[in-house]
């Protein structure tokens, strides 16, 4: 499974990008408006941080102007893929887009009807929200095992990015689900790491190691 970090600090990218296990960056504009930061430079810091697909979401709710939008995006540097929300509007973005070669990422996706529509047009990743979903008393991760099962029983070629983690054990089981990406908060991908059990190990091994001679 793929690890992409959900989130638009740079520096929490820069600490992320330098463990060497981070592929790509997925970014919304309820995260940037946290940064206080213009958005295009940010994404660009972002590819210039680490080398992976950048989600880059779009606003415009018309499809003209959606198309318009999402091509100036995608134009900003090889790497941005154009995130889309679900509708009828971004379905229909989605498939001109994809035959001119932009890559897209569905979002607030919360069906698994709604991902066979974007897989169907032509999207890159879609986008299942685990956590708004078991927020509102649903399985999140019932339906990352639904899509993938669709995705496999009709070889379509999108990915599935399972979004809105909120927790490592979230991590865990979109892995066992068959989640192609998992788009991960900083916290939770720094908590990744740790371990109680690890942290006790190295300080008795450490402790244990001043009994004899180093080599
Ligand atoms: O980037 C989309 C998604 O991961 C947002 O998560 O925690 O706001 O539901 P959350």
């Amino acid at each position: 499974m793929r690890i992409f970090m959900d989130t638009a600090n740079i520096e929490e990218i820069r600490r992320g990008a330098a463990l060497g296990v981070v592929d790509g960056v997925t970014t919304n504009p309820s995260l940037v408006a946290k940064e206080g930061v213009e958005y295009r430079q940010r994404v660009l810091e972002i590819c210039e941080a680490l080398d992976g697909p950048i989600s880059a979401e779009c606003i415009s709710m018309e499809l003209e102007p959606l198309i318009e939008e999402a091509r100036r995006v995608a134009a900003w540097h090889p790497n941005v893929v154009v995130k889309i929300p679900m509708s009828e509007v971004g379905l229909q973005a989605t498939k001109r887009l994809a035959d001119e070669g932009i890559k897209i990422n569905t979002t607030l996706v919360f069906s698994a009807n709604q991902a066979l529509l974007a897989a169907k047009a032509g999207t890159t990743f879609v986008s299942p929200f685990i956590g708004r979903l078991n927020d509102a008393g649903h399985d999140g991760m019932e339906l990352i095992r639904e899509i993938v099962a669709i995705y496999d029983a009709f070889n379509l070629p999108a990915q599935v990015l399972a979004a809105s983690i909120r927790n490592p054990r979230d991590v865990t089981e979109a892995a066992l689900a068959g989640a192609h990406v998992a788009t991960i908060p900083s916290t939770v991908l720094f908590q990744m790491v740790q371990h109680p059990l690890t942290d006790r190990g190295i300080e008795i091994f450490l402790r244990d190691a001043q009994k004899y001679s180093p080599v």
